[in-house]
């Protein structure tokens, strides 16, 4: 059986600071964030290799916008895969705050 057709599923850990999408309660990727006041600032993704090139990628950066959407905040897409799943989701686009030199070392220290 091929693992893409395991079952799926998102979900948020706060304490992480990241979404995970586990397939069969495996986590197979990783979105993380650190909060900006209302700003959700995506920094990076993860897709394990085993399952890379599945969409599980696109799974997960859906889910975690819906959510960001759903929690009344913004989405700031500092990590690639984001901004480009932006570009081909326009749904997004009212709730997408850009990527400025202040988040961008406002983020610098969050992570250091
Ligand atoms: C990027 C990544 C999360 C994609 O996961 P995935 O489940 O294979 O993704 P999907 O199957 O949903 O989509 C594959 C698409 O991602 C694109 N992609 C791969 N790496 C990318 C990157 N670094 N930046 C932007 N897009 C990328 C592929 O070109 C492909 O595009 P296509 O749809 O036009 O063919 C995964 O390849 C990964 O973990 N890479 C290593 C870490 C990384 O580079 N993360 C992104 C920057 S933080």
């Amino acid at each position: 059986m091929n693992e893409s057709s395991g079952i799926r599923s998102v979900q948020r850990v706060d304490a992480r600071h990241r979404y995970e999408i586990l397939v069969d309660g495996r986590r197979a990727g990783l979105a993380a964030h650190r909060d900006r006041g209302a700003q959700r600032v995506f920094f990076h993704t993860e897709v394990d290799d085993s399952f890379a090139g599945q969409g599980l990628g696109a799974e997960l950066v859906q889910a975690a916008l819906a959510d960001v959407r759903e929690s009344g905040k913004r989405i700031v897409p500092v990590c690639p895969y984001v901004a480009k799943f932006l570009k081909r989701h326009e749904e997004f686009a009212d709730l997408t705050d850009p990527v400025t030199p202040d988040v961008l070392s406002w983020l610098e220290e969050e992570l250091r």
